[in-house]
């Protein structure tokens, strides 16, 4: 198959430093990229560097002849399968919005007749101004597709809505465009996080468990082209793009949502789930006793999500477990492989010393009815697209 064409529009805000990034990302992922620069996004990168990332020639001036002698605005507006607005000033949505066209960039964005995606990126106060608001509604109307903004801290100090999305973020929304993958028309759950277990109103049981590993998951089950149902405890993590989230607190909720969510092609259980509950949860908080009598918890067994999946009669066809375990590790995994009755077994040793838990990186072992496969370590992003390569394998 011939590589998509993307004409990428980068606008002057301070996100274009994150072009080169994006622009590597695209490569990567089989995309060709034609760059074109407003004249306030080269006060950030320069069209040298993007020009040799891209390995392709930049296009900035509306008014240089060779341009159109070579290729006027009209053909270039034309040549790609999408264009990209990455980052996307309040500037550019502005003009796009009214039909402004006094650049090369706002020209090329005005003759095309081909989809367009933005990534907004600007001070919370500008997206938040009702002109802004007001332009996304018109631009929503035009068929605009829109990847972000997030939340979070900005170049100019500021908190809020109004950062660009991730790299891997817009790459993936791109690849939703083009409906690539081989994970295309399956549906694939993944459960994540910890799971918060009350006492009373205001204290819980819990774990360690960051939801790092189970949101890379998501995100790389979406990448292939799935869709996905990501089922997760609370975490600080922001909810995936273009996943569909379900936040719970309890293993009991999950349990709920999930058993709502079949029948599902595959699924993959990555939750710490508490294995207890507490019996008669208090509505009013335990006050502290002056006699010094300690309070006495009792505890109920959760329900076990992975093992009554396994033996559902709505069996997905590939059930994925995780094991954490801080000892042991391939014997327990092994063990738990058949008493749960799910196909791979996911086993991580997280006892502390291994900085696993709340780490960046991960160094699992994949167990199956054929035996085990130890990988390497490896960061949890690149261990959640192994798995979601060998699962596309296995629902081939
Ligand atoms: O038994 P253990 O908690 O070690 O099993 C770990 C695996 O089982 C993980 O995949 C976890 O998501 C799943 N699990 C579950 N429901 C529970 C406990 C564990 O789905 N109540």
């Amino acid at each position: 198959m011939d590589a998509k064409h993307i004409l990428l529009v980068i606008t002057g805000g301070i996100a274009a430093v994150k072009a080169p990034e994006l622009i590597r990302s695209l490569s990567q992922h089989g995309f060709k990229i034609t760059p074109v620069l407003t004249k306030a996004a080269e006060k950030f990168v320069t069209p040298l560097s993007i020009a040799a990332l891209a390995r392709s020639r930049v296009y900035a001036d509306l008014f240089d002849l060779k341009d159109e002698s070579e290729m006027g605005h009209i053909e270039l507006s034309r040549l790609a399968d999408l264009i990209l607005v990455a980052p996307a000033t309040a500037n550019v949505m502005a003009k796009m919005a009214h039909g402004i066209s006094d650049d090369l960039a706002s020209t090329i964005l005005l003759a095309t007749d081909t989809s367009v995606m933005i990534a907004p990126s600007m001070n919370v106060r500008m997206w938040d101004h009702p002109s802004t608001q007001r332009n996304l509604n018109l631009l929503a109307d035009d068929g605009v597709k829109l990847v972000g903004p997030n939340v979070g801290e900005m170049a100019c100090g500021e908190y809020g809505l109004g950062r660009m999305a991730e790299v891997t973020d817009i790459v993936s929304a791109v690849e939703q465009f083009f409906q690539s993958g081989p994970l295309l028309g399956k549906h694939l759950l993944v459960t994540s996080g910890p799971t918060h277990e009350p006492i009373d109103p205001i204290r819980y049981i819990s774990n360690r468990s960051s939801g790092t590993q189970g949101r890379a998951i998501a995100a790389a089950l979406r990448d292939l082209g799935a869709q996905v149902s990501f089922v997760t405890g609370p975490t600080n993590l922001a909810t995936p793009f273009g996943v569909k989230t379900y936040q719970v607190e309890t293993a009991k909720e999950m349990h709920d949502v999930v058993q709502k969510l079949l029948p599902v092609d595959g699924a993959v259980f990555a939750a710490a789930v508490a294995d207890w509950r507490v019996d008669g949860v208090r509505d009013q908080k335990i006050k502290k006793q002056t006699s010094g009598a300690l309070p006495q918890l009792k505890f109920l067994e959760n329900p076990d999500i992975l093992a009554t999946v396994s033996k559902h009669a709505q069996r997905p066809k590939l059930v994925v477990g995780f094991a954490a375990e801080t000892n042991d590790v391939i014997e327990n995994a092994s063990r738990k492989l058949s008493s749960k009755g799910c196909d791979w077994i996911v086993a991580n040793d997280v006892s502390r010393s291994s900085g696993i838990i709340g780490g960046q990186n991960n160094t699992v072992t994949v167990l199956d009815r054929g035996g085990a496969e130890a990988w390497e370590e490896m960061s949890k992003t690149e261990v959640a697209f192994r798995l979601a390569e060998r699962i596309a394998g296995a629902l081939a």
